[in-house]
């Protein structure tokens, strides 16, 4: 019954007041701002800074809570995860939030999720751990024993940059159901005895990793003192407490005593910007929406949000729907199913696939419903499908939402209603329902009320389909549904219905394919007629938004040719045809829409301590991160987690909105109205020296190293190498290969963008600068020289970092400069954060590569000469760059012995943001390099990959083109072993009988080892340190590296520990700060634990010399008893520590390109093995498996050297498979979030993560034994590029195309895909867009 009159007077309806639980306390907000989000509140208003802004737009997961409320309609409570940072606070009324500080903490109890986290070494640096703990304790709360595809569905909608995610798998896979038994059988680790051995025992299923029956082994214990961090047994057993789901936090009884008793409440909340809205019931809706036609109707804010957090709009009214009863229902009757607008995808999934599995429908009824639960799978993260509503989805008719085109598909049936018109209106899901861009058919007033999906009948087949850059947590590149239905009991098309989203600026149906296709029989004759008019129903433009037009018209013709073959099979099933010749059985059998689910494998084993050691020396032992109980728990200390200062004042960068320009003046009187404006800084504010490097004069717009390469645009320097003589020597070769090879760039992404306060202290010019910075010593140097002061004036302070990666080495600098200046200006705390699009606009990242390689070589494989012209593209200023490219330079032999070698690298100049430091500084892509010509050479010879790399390997005292000889060269030990660990030549025969079987999944293998020259340049080469002893025993330790996640301070206090011969929770480190270790170098090069270990330990044997005639006197002093007698003995107790490397010496003559001396200290070695399978059909690929031996020394803290070459290697897999910066042709930066550039996720981690450490490798140039380990492992993600170019070599077989192919890096799903060559990438190879001509460029540009 729809009626028109208006019951309430919505514009004169007094405000109401804010009422919600925060983790157990009852919150109430007199006058609430509608436009502020619960994030904002939490962290601002409520100083509860475990829920962190990583994004601001959904697409991290670091400010994931728990949101429970009563559910009138269940009668029950419901329990969910929700981004803090979307949902408005206001939408948050009556329900009881929940953040990671409400679930335990350091002081009281860590909850079960926080403890085995930690434990399980499942934190770096801490900044994303908050958000995953709460997505996984939002799933034990609905499910207090999760299944392996229930935690990895939870974790979809959460990043992290460091760990690479397998640790934090195995963490969580200890709450899997232990009843259900281990699904590795009788081979379960339960039935192995625990051997005094090498391996990690973990006491885990060492293959699936997973809790079973074996579980039993566990000490399920409260008792603290089993899992003290200096328990002798750590490294053998983890031990944590038991779950008990009984002992979760009630839901406040009084909210519920409340929600139960009244109906909800109608609700207005006023801001100076916004009101908000809430109504009861559709008769006030739909009056709202009349009375304010422009207003939002929003329900998970998932879209409004976006546009309001990363685009600055506001919407002045906003209706939330959530109580609107009609809207958040789901019905069924036998025609089909009714899904009210405001039903969460959540909510959808779980209700229809209720329905599917209850029996009630025939399987041929329910297509429409399962196509809809495949893709939801493959929507967003949970996080977004907790809150986010199908009428939004319809609502914002995105061009790729994932929804539309299956409910266009299925020819639903929308229902609207208008407050004025008697009747509610209802709208075919068709083509004219999204007339343009992100429009709908809907009148103004409007409101969405349910769409209705026709069930499917007999003669009916329904799919869906979706391609991303990242397979989880991804909009579509190019989706589509299609159905079709025959005449009865034939193959002759009745009809045909499909929509295709990322094909226009809408969803849009093929007409004239769908006209076409009727009559017409299900054939190959159909199909291959069909690739002809999708391609006319589906035009691209050259420059259409979004680019990749070939790929994605490629993926059109797949999709479409998937769905052939599998209604194909079904109707060879039905026995309604036969298999024609050229469609092999083969090619029905290989799609598995869900091939992603899978439970994660993976072994760890080293070296294990010596049996001599004491059980209180913890070198050596795979300790727990130092922090890791706080990253778990939400209190660990960021920068902009430090409650403000008194009048502490915040500063917004304000960016050009034109890339390449002068500016002339800036007119600031629009920021002067704004209330709460203090001042406007800018370069004339500046009272010392501004030494910030201006771009150069640059007259045209380009970002290519080839655009300046054709405007011989470089910067003045240089790095050649000239070893032996290559161009006499390639005249004497068999053969001379000559290509180039491409390598994109990389966002440093660290989940914790750049932050810095600035506190001026009020005389003598003194100011402090807390800053997330891997260099507290050049921020204290810039920002005296930026102040005109001394640097005795300037105090820098880093406590911790949510990571570096080498983009905070210098680009800190960005934010700490203008936030030094405005704290001078203004006498008061300044503070600033970037958000993540200004920080991945501004700051720059790993600099992309583009090399010019002639490789001369014998018949019988032996490598002879090689000439190489590099060219790294430094951006608009050269920061690191020529370091970046002397990286570069002296990698390009990896682990290959080449006689001749004549190398000139250049740095180009071009208008992109300047280039930096990224964990390998160049080394990755020197080596990416040479192992792609290495590659191209070994098929030429038709040599097996592996023979022609051990033939051209590094012997012991090799000497290098960089004039150094190798001492305990390991890469040879590294690779021979990493071969035989993963059985790599058998598993090669079984895909090669895989592939012959398999038309369009194609497997390949690849092994590639790693050389990593650790050291800085020579004056770079000393760390310090501070030991303070204190009359109660407790010692304070400062050394010179920053943490920034990858564990340096756990391992000093390890080294601190055994020099002092004290347990490691004497020791306490509180921060990284100038005033206790001056003059100190970046933490960078992996070198810090190299050269702070030794100053921490010159420093503690100091200590310990001074003790020494007093233990002598009195052996049996205990050691508190021991200092308090130094003490009175006034034995000083204080001490630095120095430590510079011995024999670093390098002379680079980068014109002669002579280098001589010791350029690298020592070098790091490994080598991997990855396995991956590929859909050529859609570029797609999957890790099986990767295997890594790598050599550590003798490590120090084998977790977290583990937890480094994972994270390390996860980071790389997506340099060469995923991370793609883009920009427009006008050079504006296209990738500015999460939501188009792609890190990996959960998802993407190997299926199969094995990772050994060298046994048996000692090194005599750093600390204990041991060797750095942060960069050298990222390269070896290159097996996965090398691995999916193998398989794409099989599919291109497959179509004819015999041969080298080029493949540039990143491997990405459109690159894998155009590469595998065959009848639908033809057709679409030569694009003959009339624009090309006229000189139209592509949407956008890699760097
Ligand atoms: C990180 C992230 C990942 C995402 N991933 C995906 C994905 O994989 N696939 C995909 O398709 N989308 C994705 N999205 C987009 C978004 O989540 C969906 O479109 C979602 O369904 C929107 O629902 P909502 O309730 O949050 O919309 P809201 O933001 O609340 O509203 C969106 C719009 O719909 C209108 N509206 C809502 N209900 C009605 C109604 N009843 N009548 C009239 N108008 C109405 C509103 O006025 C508003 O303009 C993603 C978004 C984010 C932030
Ligand atoms: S900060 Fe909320 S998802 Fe990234
Ligand atoms: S530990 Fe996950 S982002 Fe650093």
């Amino acid at each position: 019954m729809v009626t028109t009159e208006v019951s309430t007077d919505w514009q004169v309806m007094s405000r109401d007041v804010l009422m919600f639980y925060v983790n157990g306390k009852k919150i109430v907000e007199e006058s609430p701002d509608p436009e502020t989000t619960l994030l904002s509140y939490l962290r601002v208003k409520l100083r509860l800074t475990g829920s962190k802004l990583g994004c601001g737009e959904g697409g991290c997961g670091a400010c994931t809570v728990m949101i429970s409320k009563w559910d009138p309609i269940n009668n029950k409570i419901v329990h969910f995860s929700a981004n803090a940072c979307l949902a408005l606070v206001v939408s948050v009324h009556g329900c009881a939030v929940t953040t990671v500080e409400g679930i335990g903490s350091t002081k009281t109890k860590l909850h079960a999720v926080q403890e085995r986290l930690a434990k399980f070494h499942g934190s770096q640096c801490g900044f994303c751990t908050p958000g995953i703990v709460m997505s996984m304790y939002a799933l034990l709360r609905n499910k207090p024993v999760p299944s392996v595809e229930d935690i990895e569905e939870c974790l979809q909608g959460n990043l992290c940059r460091c760990t690479g995610y397998r640790p934090i798998l195995s963490a969580f896979n200890t709450f899997i159901d232990s009843t259900a038994g281990c699904p590795m059988g009788a081979k379960c680790c339960k039935n192995k005895p625990i051997q005094n051995g090498n391996e990690c025992r973990h006491r885990l299923c060492t293959k699936y990793n997973i809790g079973c029956s074996c579980f039993t082994g566990f000490p399920e214990t409260s008792d603290k003192n089993l899992m003290r961090n200096d328990d002798p047994h750590a490294s053998q057993l983890v031990c944590f407490s038991k779950y008990d789901p009984t002992q979760e936090i009630l839901f406040p009884p009084d909210l519920l005593i409340e929600s139960k008793s009244e109906d909800p409440k109608t609700l207005k909340f006023v801001g100076e910007r916004v009101t908000w809205f809430r109504p009861t019931s559709l008769q006030q809706l739909v009056e709202l929406k009349s009375i304010y036609p422009d207003a939002q109707l929003v329900n998970g804010n998932t879209e409004i949000g976006v546009e309001a957090n990363v685009r600055g709009r506001h919407f002045k009214y906003i209706i939330t729907p959530l109580d609107v009863k009609e809207l958040k229902t789901i019905s069924v009757d036998d025609k089909g199913v009714n899904i009210g607008s405001s039903c969460t995808i959540s909510q959808i999934k779980e209700e229809l696939q209720n329905f599917i599995d209850s029996g009630s429908f025939t399987k041929y009824q329910t297509q429409c419903l399962e196509s809809l639960v495949e893709m939801i799978y493959w929507f967003a993260g949970d996080q977004i499908r907790n809150v986010a509503a199908i009428g939004g989805n319809i609502m914002t008719a995105s061009p790729i939402s994932d929804l539309n085109p299956i409910l266009m598909a299925n020819e639903s049936i929308a229902t609207f209603r208008l407050h004025s018109r008697a009747k509610d209106r209802q709208v075919l899901m068709d083509q004219s329902f999204f007339p343009k861009y992100r429009t709908t058919c809907a009148e103004k007033g409007e409101v969405l009320i349910s769409v209705f999906l026709p069930f499917n009948t007999k003669d009916q087949y329904m799919k869906a389909y979706k391609q991303s850059k990242r397979r989880e947590d991804d909009i579509a590149i190019v989706n589509s549904a299609m159905r079709v239905v025959f005449h009865p009991g034939t193959c002759k098309v009745l009809k045909f219905v499909a929509a295709f989203g990322g094909m226009a600026a809408t969803s849009v149906m093929p007409e004239k394919t769908m006209q076409n296709m009727i009559g017409k029989e299900w054939n190959e004759t159909l199909m291959k007629d069909v690739m002809i008019w999708l391609r006319k129903d589906l035009p691209l433009a050259l420059d259409a938004p979004g680019g990749m037009v070939e790929y994605r018209e490629a993926l059109a013709a797949s999709f479409f040719f998937k769905f052939f073959l599998c209604v194909r099979g079904n109707l060879v099933e039905k026995g309604l045809t036969t298999l024609e010749d050229d469609l092999k059985l083969q090619n029905l059998t290989t799609f598995k829409p869900t091939d992603a689910i899978h439970i994660p494998m993976s072994t760890r084993t080293w070296q294990d301590t010596t049996d001599g050691q004491p059980h209180d020396d913890m070198v050596g032992r795979p300790m727990q991160h130092a922090s890791g109980d706080k990253h778990t728990t939400g209190e660990a200390v960021y920068v902009d987690d430090m409650p403000t200062f008194s009048d502490e004042l915040y500063l917004c960068l304000v960016t050009s909105i034109r890339p390449h320009a002068y500016i002339k003046n800036v007119d600031i009187s629009k920021a002067v109205a704004c209330e709460g404006f203090v001042t406007y800084v800018d370069h004339r504010d500046v009272p010392g020296t501004n030494e910030i490097p201006i771009a150069g004069e640059l007259c045209e717009v380009f970002a290519t190293s080839k655009d300046a390469m054709h405007h011989q645009s470089y910067f003045d320097i240089s790095k050649n190498v000239v070893h032996g003589d290559a161009i006499t020597a390639m005249a004497t070769c068999d053969h001379v290969i000559e290509g180039e090879v491409r390598i994109g760039g990389q966002e440093h992404f660290y989940l914790e963008t750049q932050a810095c306060i600035a506190v001026p202290k009020g005389e003598d010019g003194e100011i402090e600068m807390f800053c997330s910075s891997q260099d507290p010593s050049m921020l204290q140097r810039t920002t005296a020289t930026l102040l005109g002061v001394e640097a005795n004036k300037v105090v820098s302070r880093v406590k911790r970092m949510g990571g570096g990666f080498g983009g905070k080495e210098t680009r800190f600098l960005v934010v700490s400069n203008p936030v030094a200046v405005a704290a001078h200006k203004c006498g008061k705390a300044v503070r600033c954060m970037l958000s993540r699009k200004e920080d991945m606009i501004i700051t720059g990242g790993r600099q992309p590569f583009f090399a010019n390689y002639k490789v001369g070589f014998m018949k019988d494989g032996k490598l002879v000469a090689l000439i190489l012209d590099l060219y790294g593209n430094g951006g608009n200023t050269l920061d690191l760059s020529g370091g970046v490219l002397g990286k570069a330079v002296i990698h390009s032999d990896n682990c290959y012995k080449i006689p001749n070698v004549l190398i000139h690298g250049k740095i180009c100049k071009t208008n992109i943001s300047s280039s930096n430091a990224f964990r390998g500084f160049g080394a990755p892509q020197g080596m990416l390099i040479v192992e792609s010509w290495m590659t191209r050479i070994a098929q030429f010879l038709n040599m097996t990959q592996e023979k022609f790399r051990d033939l051209n390997m590094y012997k012991e005292e090799d000497v290098t083109h960089f004039n150094q000889k190798l001492e305990s060269f390991q890469a040879r030990r590294c690779w021979e072993e990493v071969i035989e660990k993963s059985n790599m030549v058998q598993r090669k025969e079984q895909i090669a009988q895989f592939n012959q079987q398999s038309r369009w999944r194609k497997k390949g293998i690849a092994c590639v080892p790693t050389k990593y020259a650790i050291g800085f340049p020579y004056n770079w080469c000393h760390g310090g340190a501070l030991v303070h002893v204190y009359t109660d025993g407790s010692v304070y330790l400062s050394h010179g590296g920053t943490e920034m996640g990858q564990g340096l301070h756990t391992k000093m206090l390890q080294v601190a520990g055994r020099c002092l011969g004290i347990p490691l929770s004497r020791i306490h480190i509180c921060e990284t700060s100038t005033v206790t270790v001056p003059n100190t170098r970046a933490t960078a090069a992996s070198f810090s634990t190299d050269l702070n270990g030794m100053a921490v330990k010159d420093a503690c044997d100091t200590i310990m010399e001074r003790l020494d005639p007093l233990r002598k006197q009195n052996p049996d002093l205990e050691w508190n008893d021991l200092i308090t007698k130094a003490y009175n003995e006034r034995i000083c107790l204080s001490t630095t520590g120095y430590h510079k490397t011995p024999g670093m010496f390098s002379a680079w003559d980068a014109e002669t390109g002579i280098v001589e001396g010791r350029t690298a200290c020592y070098f790091s070695y490994g080598a991997a093995v990855s396995e991956v399978e590929v859909d050529c059909l859609t570029g797609d690929h999957v890790v099986l498996q990767t295997d890594i031996v790598m050599d550590v020394g003798r490590s120090l803290n084998p977790a977290i050297d583990i937890g480094q070459i994972e994270g390390a290697f996860v980071q790389g897999y997506g340099l060469f498979t995923m991370e793609e910066p883009l920009h427009t042709p006008g050079g504006h930066v296209i990738t500015s979030g999460p939501g188009v550039y792609k890190i990996p996720g959960f998802g993407d981690c190997p299926r199969n993560f094995n990772v050994h450490l060298l046994r048996n490798a000692e090194n005599d140039r750093a600390i204990y034994s041991s060797k750095a380990i942060g960069e050298p492992p990222l390269f070896l993600a290159s097996s996965v590029f090398f691995a999916i170019k193998d398989a794409i070599g099989f599919a291109r077989e497959e179509s004819g195309l015999l041969g080298w192919f080029q493949l540039d890096s990143p491997a990405t799903s459109e690159l894998i895909r155009m590469a595998c060559g065959d009848c639908f990438t033809k057709q679409h190879e030569q694009h003959t867009d009339p624009k090309v001509e006229k000189g139209v460029k592509s949407w956008s540009i890699r760097a």
